[in-house]
């Protein structure tokens, strides 16, 4: 059985197989991911302009742990595991404003810190120590000034001294980066597959000429290059004509397309078109089954670009679904343990060196 677990991600893209089917497909192995991954890492909560009157909250789920980011009197955006510390309610759903934590089963309350404000009756019950029932922090840092992330691991290096040149890359490669605002809510799309054939799929170009042929039509795809970097990766096009029968471009808008990806979970691109910025999260629900949540931004005020979205949603978002959806099902087959990698050393449009970039910090993660 050991031989057959075996993983081993070369470092040179051509010399190395593909992650092998079965981290894809065992329940024990998510159990891994979890402690050695998951728990260790920085996720994508919200916006700060979504934070930015004290009180505002947002809360996002990661596995099987809420958590809750809040901006506090202070100025201060903090993160807390959403759990009340008396009998373990959740606390907060959703995002919204409360100057004061009111827990829904007993209403206990708890300060914009984490500091527990009323326990109803105990206050004066002997032995009762407020302090030791404070919300339980959760580190959370700012990134490129416009996003929010978090960590459960209090002893995790910063997200800032990990991206690298990331947040510079995106904020001079997106279109009025600076003017863009968070659009209300999330859009969350559900796969039968698990996360990494998400991010797999998301990491390469090699396959748009089939899979999506009106954007491999649409984008100058001798020009589509891809590159490598730290915890991060890039995929950068222009278009190479303005229309074709699934979408348009008004002439002089936007003629770039960039899709960025942050180690583990986090992507953000846009399409071409009119100024916006999509941030993803891509989450594990169980081995086989994961969400993507969908973080939209756009210019205050700006008319919704309804060709850009009919195409995102309607065409290129359902053509990845059923693509990530075969793979799933065939990793899971006695007929495939692990793949090879196509590597273009010019990262131009068939090179899956961002495939094996992300497997390789997979496998750094998890110590294989
Ligand atoms: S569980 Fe929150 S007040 Fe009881
Ligand atoms: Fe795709």
């Amino acid at each position: 059985m050991d031989g057959l677990r075996q993983v081993r991600i070369h470092e040179d893209p051509a010399q190395s197989d593909t992650l092998p089917g079965w981290v894809y497909t065992s329940e024990a192995h998510l159990a891994d991911e979890r402690e050695r991954l998951f728990f260790r890492t920085w996720h994508y909560a919200g916006a700060v302009d979504e934070l930015a009157a004290p009180g505002d909250y947002v809360t996002v789920r990661l596995l099987d742990q809420s958590i809750l980011v809040m901006r506090g009197r202070d100025g201060a955006i903090r993160g807390f595991f959403n759990v009340c510390q008396h009998r373990a309610h959740e606390l907060l759903e959703g995002s919204g404003n409360a100057r004061v934590v009111t827990c829904p089963y007993h209403a206990w309350s708890y300060h914009d810190d984490g500091s527990l404000r009323t326990a109803r009756g105990a206050e004066r019950q002997p032995h009762f120590s407020a302090d030791r029932f404070c919300l339980k922090p959760v580190r959370t840092e700012v990134f490129a000034g416009k996003f929010v992330f978090f960590n459960l691991d209090p002893l995790a290096a910063g997200l800032a001294e990990t991206a690298g040149d990331l947040a510079a890359d995106i904020m001079a490669g997106t279109p009025d980066f600076d003017r863009l605002k968070p659009l209300p809510g999330r859009t969350p799309r559900a796969m039968q597959a698990n996360w990494k054939v998400v991010l797999d799929n998301f990491h390469e170009c090699y396959h748009c000429g089939p899979a999506h042929p009106a954007f491999a039509d649409l984008i100058d795809m001798a020009g589509y290059r891809t590159t490598v970097s730290g915890l991060w990766s890039a995929q950068k096009g222009q278009l190479g004509r303005h229309e074709n029968k699934a979408y348009t471009v008004a002439p002089g808008a936007n003629a770039l397309t960039a899709f960025w990806f942050l180690w583990p979970t986090t992507t953000f691109g846009f399409l071409p078109g009119s100024p916006s910025l999509t941030v993803t999260s891509i989450l594990p629900q169980t081995v086989g089954t994961s969400v993507r949540r969908y973080h939209g931004f756009a210019l205050p005020g700006a008319e919704p670009d309804e060709a850009k979205s009919a195409y995102g949603q309607m065409v290129l978002g359902p053509e990845d679904i059923a693509i990530c959806e075969s793979v799933q099902r065939g990793l899971a087959s006695r007929g495939y343990t692990a793949g090879r990698y196509v590597h273009d050393p010019e990262g131009g449009q068939t090179t899956e060196a961002a495939v094996h970039h992300f497997h390789r910090l997979y496998a750094g993660a998890m110590g294989f």
